[in-house]
C-alpha cells in the first residue's frame, strides 16, 4: 500500500485556470504526437471537481507506469483497487494517521475493458497545481505510450501488407521445378515446423540460437517471378508478407528513410511473424549523389544490425530481392544465410509459361512459341500474351464477332514483332 501529501489547501488552483492547463496540454499533445485527443469533461458537480479524459488503451503496463507518475506528484497514496478494467488511486491526509474526509482527497481512476479507455479525477473543491501535472502526465503517458496497430504502422512507414496472396499458388508460377524446390527445403519446412529445428539447436549448440534461416536473397533477372514467389511463400505458410520496395521508400522519405526502416522492423516484430520483403535492395547500392549517399550510408547499416537482430526471438524472416547482386555491399551479402538465384527461363519453361497464358494452344504451338522467345522473362512472356489478346478483342468487337481465344498465329506475330523491335 502507498502513500502521498496532499497539497496545502492554500496552493490550489482556480477551476477556470486549471481548465485552461489541461485544454492547453491535450491540445499540444495533439499535436505532437499527430492524433486526435476527444474532448475532456471538465466540470464542478456538488463541491467536487471532476475531470474525465479518453485514453486510447489500459493495459496493466500502462497502469505501473502511471503509479511511477502519481508518486513523482503526490506524496501519499493508497491503491483502491487493481483489477482487470479497473483501477482506482486514492490520495490519503499528509497526516497518515488522520482518515477522515479522505474521499473529499484526489481520486485518480483508471478504467475500460475493450473500449470507452479513460482516466477519470476527483477530488473536492480545486486542484493543486501538483495535481493537475500530475493528471497532464498520466494522460501524455496514455497517449505516448498507446501503440498504433503494426499494419497501421507499416502503412505508415511506406510497406504495403499483403494477407492473401489473392488466389496465387505454386501452380501460378510454370517450370522453375528447382527454385521452388530449395524454397520448399530452404523457407517453408522450418517456417512451417520451427520447433524440430529449434530441437535440435538446443542439443546441439553450448549458446542456443536458431539454425532457422533468417534472411534469404532472391536474385536474378526483371520479371522472373521472384515478387511473385515471396507471397505466395507468405500464403503457404500463413503469415502477412510486409512488402517494403526500398527505393521508393528512400525517395518518400529522404533523410528519414533509416528511421522508417528501423521502424518497419520493430512493426513486423510485433506482428508476431511475417515475412519482411525488401525488394530493389541493390537500390542501397547505387547512386552517386553526395545526398543521397548519406541517407543510403545510413539505411544499409540499420539493414545491417536489424539482419543481425534477427535471432531465435524473432519471428520474422527476410526476403531480399535484387537484379545486380554484383553490386550490393559484401556486408550485406553476408548478412543472408542463403541466396537463391532465379534464371531467365529456359525454353521448356517458356513453354509451360505461355502455357499457363494461353492454355487453349497445343503443345507444339507453345513449343513454336517457346522456341521463338529467347532470353524472354515470364514478365515479358505474360505481357506478349496480353497485348495478343488485346489485339484480338479489337478485332472482335470490329468485326462484331462472339468471344473466342486469339488464334495461334496471332501470339507468333505478336512474339516475332518484339523480338524483331528489340534486335
Ligand atoms: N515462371 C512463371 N510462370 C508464370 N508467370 C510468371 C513466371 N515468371 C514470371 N511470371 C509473371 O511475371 C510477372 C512478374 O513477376 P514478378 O513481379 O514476380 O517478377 P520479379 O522477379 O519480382 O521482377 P522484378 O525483379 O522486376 O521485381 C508476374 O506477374 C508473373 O505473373
Ligand atoms: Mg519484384
Amino acid at each position: 500500500m502507498a502513500i502521498a501529501t496532499m497539497n496545502n489547501e492554500t496552493d490550489t488552483i482556480s477551476f477556470d485556470q486549471m481548465k485552461t492547463q489541461i485544454d492547453r496540454a491535450l491540445e499540444e499533445l495533439a499535436i505532437k504526437h499527430n492524433t486526435f485527443v476527444s474532448e475532456p469533461y471538465i466540470g464542478f458537480e456538488k463541491g467536487f471537481t471532476k475531470i474525465s479524459v479518453s485514453i486510447p488503451e489500459l493495459s496493466p503496463a500502462l497502469i505501473i507506469q502511471c503509479l511511477g507518475i502519481i508518486k513523482d506528484h503526490l506524496e501519499h497514496i493508497r491503491i483502491h483497487a487493481f483489477s482487470d478494467g479497473y483501477y482506482a488511486v486514492q490520495a490519503l491526509n499528509k497526516n497518515l494517521f488522520k482518515t477522515e474526509n479522505i474521499f473529499d482527497n484526489l481520486k485518480i481512476e483508471f478504467s475500460g475493458l475493450t473500449t470507452n479507455f479513460k482516466i477519470e479525477c476527483t477530488k473536492k473543491g480545486n486542484l493543486s497545481q501538483e495535481e493537475i501535472n500530475c493528471i497532464n502526465a498520466l494522460v501524455y503517458k496514455a497517449y505516448s505510450q498507446a501503440k498504433e496497430n503494426p499494419v497501421t504502422r507499416l502503412i505508415k512507414h511506406g510497406a504495403s501488407v499483403y494477407t492473401d496472396a489473392g488466389g496465387l499458388d505454386w501452380n501460378y508460377i510454370a517450370g522453375y521445378e528447382e527454385v521452388k524446390r530449395t524454397i520448399r527445403e530452404s523457407i517453408i519446412l522450418p517456417l512451417k515446423n520451427p520447433k524440430v529445428y529449434d530441437s535440435i539447436a538446443e542439443i546441439t549448440r553450448k549458446t542456443f540460437e536458431t539454425n532457422r534461416p533468417k534472411a534469404i536473397l532472391f536474385e536474378g533477372p526483371p520479371g522472373v517471378g521472384k515478387t511473385t514467389i515471396a507471397r505466395i511463400i507468405a500464403k503457404e505458410v500463413q503469415v502477412p508478407l510486409v512488402y517494403v520496395p526500398v527505393e521508393s521508400i528512400m525517395s518518400k522519405w529522404y533523410g528519414q528513410s533509416s528511421q522508417n526502416l528501423a521502424a518497419i522492423f520493430d512493426a513486423c516484430d510485433d506482428i508476431g511473424g511475417s515475412i519482411l520483403f525488401i525488394d530493389e535492395i541493390d537500390s542501397l547500392a547505387g547512386s552517386r549523389d553526395q545526398n543521397m549517399y548519406e541517407a543510403t550510408r545510413r539505411i544499409l547499416s540499420v539493414l545491417l544490425r536489424r539482419l543481425d537482430g534477427i535471432g531465435a526471438i524473432s519471428n520474422t524472416i527476410v526476403i531480399g530481392a535484387t537484379n545486380r547482386k554484383q553490386d550490393l555491399d559484401h556486408a550485406l551479402i553476408s548478412r543472408f544465410d542463403q541466396t537463391i538465384h532465379f534464371p531467365l527461363p529456359g525454353e521448356q519453361e517458356r513453354a509451360s509459361i505461355f502455357g499457363n497464358y494461353a492454355k487453349h494452344l497445343s503443345l507444339e504451338e507453345l513449343a513454336k512459341l517457346a522456341a521463338a522467345s529467347n532470353s524472354l522473362s515470364g514478365r515479358t512472356i505474360k505481357d506478349l500474351c496480353e497485348q495478343t489478346e488485346r489485339r484480338w478483342a479489337r478485332k472482335l468487337i470490329i468485326k462484331n464477332l462472339p468471344p473466342s481465344p486469339p488464334p495461334f498465329e496471332y501470339y507468333y506475330h505478336t512474339v516475332k514483332s518484339f523480338i524483331a523491335a528489340q534486335a
